[in-house]
């Protein structure tokens, strides 16, 4: 299938082929798919089941298994681990009032998040076009990410990351993968904003959402959920909301997706925030007439981000889908992934934030009785195992979190004992009374 480059704000259109991050207005770049001579749905349905049962590397990976829609690379030139084939969960039990609960883990990829899927599409087309070096700014897991891939690459990365605000995880996966790892004096937006100002000037490929291929490896999320439940999506499909790169490619994955066939009626998106950085929740309450940035502060650290570089592609979503946008506390994200992490789910607290928005989406009764929905847990727990063990150890208050309180159910503290067997065997007997 055919693609250019095309500008979601003025419409000009570039060469796919073209290395250029913005359009000449200024505007974010969309991948354009030219669906005239698209296979049928039915066709691609097939194409992409029947590579289940092979061992290609392209096959599989969750990501190059739809490359019809994500990318046509050279076998060559593709970086993959392979990553993708996530699973999904029903969760058990489902909320009183929703049909089905669904959690798709992308914490499951090879470096732990959802930024592999992207990750495999930027680097893949950025070595296909010869690129002297990567960069990105991160709020920790695109870092890691960029790091593996790069090395898989062989191609020398750069990361920017804000100074002390990155889960101990992430930056130990940049460090031993060898990224050249920048601790900017200052925060996500400003990192963003640094990485862009270079990029041009020092032949630098930018693999942050701002990059479209990445995008478009992200869609693969919604497809693999889509094949997953048997062709078919639920009512919701609910999502944390950061840079708004996933709330992107979600909505055009579901407006890609709507175009060929394969779905007839289109999710609605829920993009969750956390209260001290949503901007995109607040310029919702104003339907989008007016954004305002904003200095972010939660203990979901990945998605500290005051200024999201995705958003007019993410209001496209918004709209496209019919969706929500909505913020809930960093007390309500940990009781969340509190209830995650005990359903062995496990995760960091970004992708809690799904499940506090759904329960206050219910709350709200925007989110229906009798609707299904499907949460995108988009980090590892052992992203972040500080706060994890905060929660556990009930030191939350000391990490800042205001109503922490609500929280002391959450505590599993690990407990001293002698080593004799009769004192493990009473405490265990205690238990289990
Ligand atoms: N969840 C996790 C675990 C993340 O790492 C991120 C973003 C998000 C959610 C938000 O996704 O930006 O597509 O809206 N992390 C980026 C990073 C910013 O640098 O790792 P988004």
């Amino acid at each position: 299938m055919k693609r250019q480059l095309k500008c979601v704000e003025c419409g000009s259109t570039y060469p796919l082929e073209e290395k250029r991050l913005r359009c000449d207005c200024g505007g974010l770049l969309d991948v354009q798919l030219d669906m005239d001579g698209a296979p049928s749905a039915a066709e691609l349905a097939t194409t992409f089941e029947t590579r289940l049962s092979s061992l290609l590397p392209q096959d599989l990976s969750g990501v190059w298994r739809y490359r019809e829609l994500v990318l046509e690379v050279c076998p060559e030139d593709l970086v993959t681990f392979p990553e993708g084939r996530t699973n999904l969960y029903e969760l058990d039990p489902v909320p009183p009032g929703l049909t089905a609960l669904w959690a798709k883990h992308e914490g499951e990829n090879p470096t732990g998040s959802f930024k592999d899927r992207g990750m495999t599409a930027a680097v893949s087309w950025a070595r296909h076009q010869g690129a002297r070096a990567l960069i990105c700014a991160s709020t920790g897991n695109t870092s890691a990410s960029l790091a593996a891939y790069g090395a898989r690459a062989h191609l020398p990365v750069f990361v920017l990351i804000p100074d002390g605000k990155i889960a101990q995880g992430k930056l130990a996966q940049a460090l031993a993968y060898g990224a050249h790892t920048l601790q900017i004096e200052g925060s996500f937006d400003d990192a963003m904003h640094a990485v862009e100002e270079m990029a041009t000037t020092h032949n630098l490929t930018v693999v942050n959402s701002l990059n479209p291929f990445r995008l478009e490896g992200q869609k693969t999320i919604i497809l693999d959920s889509f094949f997953q439940l048997g062709q078919m999506l639920p009512d919701w499909i609910v999502v944390p909301g950061g840079n708004l790169g996933n709330t992107s490619a979600f909505g055009k994955a579901l407006i890609e997706m709507k175009a060929l066939g394969l779905i007839d009626r289109v999710p609605r998106l829920a993009v969750i925030q956390a209260e001290g950085a949503s901007p995109f929740a607040r310029a919702a309450q104003r339907d989008f007439r007016h954004f305002e940035s904003m200095k972010p502060e939660t203990i979901a650290t990945a998605i500290r981000i005051g200024n999201p570089v995705n958003y007019t592609k993410a209001v496209r979503a918004i709209r496209f889908t019919d969706g929500v946008v909505t913020s809930v506390t960093d007390a309500e994200i940990l009781q969340a992934k509190h209830d995650l992490d005990r359903q062995a789910i496990g995760c960091e607290p970004a992708s809690a934030a799904t499940l506090a928005g759904l329960r206050r989406l219910m709350r709200e009764q925007i989110v229906h009785a009798g609707e299904s929905a499907l949460l995108i847990i988009t980090g590892n727990l052992l992203k972040d195992p500080d706060t994890t063990i905060a929660l556990a150890t009930g030191q939350t208050a000391a990490l800042g979190v205001s109503g922490s309180a609500a929280l002391d159910a959450c505590v599993n503290e690990p407990r001293r004992v002698p080593s004799t067997p009769e004192a493990i065997a009473r405490i265990i007997e205690e238990t289990l009374a």
